[in-house]
């Protein structure tokens, strides 16, 4: 029988709500960390259909249970593949082609569980060698780090000894055992083709599992003062540590009970708080949050609770993490933030103060609102006009993001209540219905500016309000997001400038990001494999239709991409210059400061419009 792989089979399984989807048919209540309902595939007045998020259904009546998949398959007689098919359409996910038993597919996936053998019996290894005498120093470590032994075992800590060959020798020598060893990412060499050696050598070993529990990849320790301080697993096939959060999987039922999930940056911070009986909490491993993570946690939970260390780079953490949720806040989601004592984290804080003590910092965490409000606030008086209109436009490019239009009104709110303003004043849509306005009102144009920051004329103003060359009214934004769908190489090559890039529309920008964010997995797709999609259903279509409507050949794709950056630095040139026309409007004339701006803008536009000419584009 033909079937899907099974990396398209874990998406969907991963995206579907299963909660979602009973609940289409089963009316379900709340009871503890699942839900009960009728059972849908027997006669029964009293429920008896549990419903385990993220887990699986099964009826205690009738005894029927399983996945998402199988619901379907039971409720509809669907066969596995109509189901499939089913919940693929449900959640927006294009369907891969899929041929008479896919060899490739088939390679790949014994490829796949060849690696997770490797790696579960190197996690068995490292565990042997953590009780073994050579293991001593790394028990000792523990000991006087206050791990109890329990802890060890559920975590499945262990040790990589001293050398350079225990790998190679534990499973075999051979070229390819050498390789797998090397995809598995437990051995490294100098330079392709050199002698491979063991990449973890003397060191405390984290077994890091994915979100089906299994050992995909491992973070190393030094037992003591050293660099680097944790060695972990190159990304591989298995392991994105964009996608992936430690113990997320172990943490599932603790975050469903708990009604909460706790974020923290490392091994030994998630170590110490299960220690301490805060389960529900999962770690990023120094790694930037990302989309995936955030989506991966609302699936389960409806509060995040963000603990990152109290230094510089703990609060930057929490403001990618305050970056990463909004745009999924919503009507009782919840996100709070935890600042520790300078130089302290999670770990510390929970063996010192206990799990209540933890707790009660929780209650005293801040809002998202809060802590932009603080940080952004960085440097302004909030007692003059100025500090004031500061901090509201340093928050609404944030506000923008927020997608939940009732959030975003109440959020706004409580700025205008902090710095006493009209409501209306900070809303994100005030600065854009004039600017539209001004667009409109364009007329001739190509005129240099005089530089003159004093006595600001009505005349120059005129003027400056011009832009600076008419830009073809193409869509540019759309037309770069065709160009990347079409040739995903740019979005690597092109990363940095990409990355700076502001788009106007929402939905693209998001798009963008998202392609950013999947960087080399979109690229490096077998041709058999539809693109990957895009988290959000609005996006895949989109990029469906945006490929369907621009028309273009390859190499002129290619061709056009500079241009089409060209165009939107001078739309945002132009936008951010409107801007502050506006505010010069708001605050009066002689503000020489916001003029000097206005010309500086002006010229760089024509400078960037100049080169867009000696290009040739
Ligand atoms: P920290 O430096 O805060 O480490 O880095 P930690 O978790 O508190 O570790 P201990 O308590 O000193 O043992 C946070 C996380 O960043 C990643 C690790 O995942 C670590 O847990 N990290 C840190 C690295 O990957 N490499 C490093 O060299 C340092
Ligand atoms: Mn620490």
């Amino acid at each position: 029988m033909p079937r899907y792989p099974d990396s398209f089979i874990d998406l969907i399984r991963e995206r579907v709500d299963l909660l979602e989807l009973v609940s289409r048919q089963v009316t379900l209540k709340r009871q503890g960390s699942s839900w009960l309902g009728l059972c849908p595939f027997h006669n029964e007045k009293t429920p008896s259909f549990n419903v385990r998020p993220g887990k699986g259904f099964k009826c205690f009546g009738c005894g029927v249970g399983g996945d998402a998949f199988e619901f379907l398959m039971k409720l509809k007689g669907f066969g596995f593949n109509e189901a499939v098919e089913e919940l693929a359409g449900m959640v927006g996910i294009p369907l891969p082609r899929i041929e008479q038993e896919d060899p490739q597919a088939i390679r790949q996936r014994e490829a796949r569980n060849r690696l997770l053998d490797l790696l579960s019996a190197t996690r068995e290894f490292y565990r042997e060698q953590l009780a073994a005498p050579v293991g001593e120093q790394a028990r000792h470590y523990l000991k006087e780090r206050g791990v109890k032994p329990e802890t060890i075992q559920r975590f499945g800590l262990g040790y990589a000894p001293l050398g350079w060959t225990h790998l190679l020798d534990r499973f075999g020598g051979g070229e390819a055992a050498g390789e797998l060893l090397e995809s598995a990412g437990l051995v490294t060499s100098k330079a392709p083709g050199e002698k491979r050696y063991d990449r973890f050598r003397n060191r405390l070993m984290f077994p890091i599992q994915d979100i089906k529990g299994r050992c995909v990849a491992f973070g190393g320790r030094i037992l003591g003062p050293g660099e680097p301080k944790y060695l972990n697993s190159p990304e591989t096939e298995l392991f994105q540590k964009g996608k992936l959060l430690y113990g997320l999987e172990a943490a599932q039922e603790a975050m469903q009970k708990a009604g909460s999930a706790l974020v923290v940056e490392g091994y030994m911070d998630r170590l110490a708080l299960v220690e301490h009986g805060l389960e529900n909490v999962v770690a990023t491993l120094g790694t930037a949050m990302t989309h995936e993570h955030v989506r991966l946690l609302w699936q389960r939970t409806r509060k995040i609770i963000f603990c990152f260390d109290g230094d510089a780079a703990g609060e930057k953490a929490a403001w990618r993490g305050l970056e990463m949720v909004l745009d999924g806040l919503e009507a009782d989601r919840h996100v709070i933030f935890l600042f520790f004592p300078s130089g302290e984290d999670p770990d510390q804080v929970v063996r010192r103060e206990g799990a209540k003590g933890f707790e009660e910092r929780i209650k005293r965490g801040i809002t998202p609102m809060e802590f932009m409000i603080r940080k952004l606030g960085v440097g302004l008086d909030p007692q003059t006009p100025e500090g004031r209109a500061g901090l509201v436009h340093r928050a609404r490019p944030l506000l923008e993001k927020v997608k939940d239009p009732l959030l975003r009104e109440l959020y706004t709110e409580t700025l205008s209540q902090r710095v006493h303003i009209p409501m209306h004043y900070a809303r994100v849509e005030t600065l854009r219905r004039p600017e539209e306005k001004s667009f409109r009102s364009q007329g001739s144009s190509g005129a240099k500016v005089p530089y003159k920051p004093y006595n600001v004329t009505s005349k120059v103003k005129q003027e400056l309000r011009q832009p600076a060359n008419k830009v073809a009214s193409r869509n540019h934004e759309q037309a770069l997001l065709a160009l990347l769908l079409r040739l995903p190489r740019l979005v690597k090559e092109r990363e940095e400038e990409l990355s700076r890039l502001e788009l106007e529309d929402r939905q693209l920008g998001g798009m963008l990001a998202e392609l950013i964010e999947m960087g080399h997995e979109y690229v490096e797709a077998p041709a058999s494999w539809p693109k990957k999609p895009f988290a959000n259903r609005e996006m895949s279509r989109m990029a469906d239709a945006i490929l369907a409507s621009e028309e273009m050949t390859l190499e002129l794709a290619e061709q056009e991409f500079d241009g089409c950056l060209i165009s939107i630095h001078i739309q945002a040139l132009r936008k951010e210059r409107m801007r502050l026309m506006r505010q010069m409007d708001l605050e009066g004339d002689d503000d020489a400061r916001l003029f000097k701006r206005c010309c500086a803008l002006k010229l760089e536009e024509e400078r960037v419009l100049g080169d867009k000419v000696a290009q040739g584009i």
